[in-house]
């Protein structure tokens, strides 16, 4: 049964689930293993997993935690393409839909969705084909 409310736990749970999948996608697991490595039990993913949880709770639920700025680590990453971006967000949707009721995934998404498309313009990534 998808879950029909959010909790700091079934975030955990889909934050994890995500970057496990991440990390064998042949097209983004490299510039997470550059920054973090590759095993998910390691000290930095320890704390890359913890900070996309609190993340996320803010996204979703509002309550405080992550008072980062999501967005500088990005311009550290090596070359990315509209396609990576792409690539990314539906990974997340395939793991947002599995877990939760419609409505919560469409609301993971969207906020997801809206942040890639700053990260993209940030980057000054230049994006013909802009339809979804
Ligand atoms: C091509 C797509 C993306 C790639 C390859 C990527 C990769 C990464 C990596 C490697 C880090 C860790 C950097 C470090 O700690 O050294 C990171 C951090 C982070 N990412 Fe992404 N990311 C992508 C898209 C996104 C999107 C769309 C979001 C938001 C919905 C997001 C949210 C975050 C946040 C919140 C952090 C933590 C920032 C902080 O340290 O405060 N990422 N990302």
């Amino acid at each position: 049964m998808p879950y029909d409310t959010v909790n700091n736990e079934n975030i955990g749970q889909m934050v994890r689930e995500f970057y496990a999948i991440v990390l064998k996608d042949d097209l983004l697991a490299p510039y997470f293993s550059k920054a973090l490595g590759d095993d998910l039990d390691n000290g930095k993913w320890h704390g890359h997993l913890n900070t996309l949880n609190q993340f996320w709770v803010l996204m979703m639920t509002g309550k405080k935690g992550y008072g980062g700025d999501p967005f500088p680590p990005h311009a550290f990453l090596g070359q990315m393409y509209r396609e990576t971006f792409e690539r990314w967000l539906e990974l997340f949707k395939e793991t947002v839909n599995r877990l939760f009721a419609k409505e919560i995934a469409e609301k993971f998404y969207y906020k997801a969705d809206v942040l890639a498309e700053q990260f993209i313009d940030n980057l000054g990534i230049d994006d013909e084909d802009d339809d979804d």
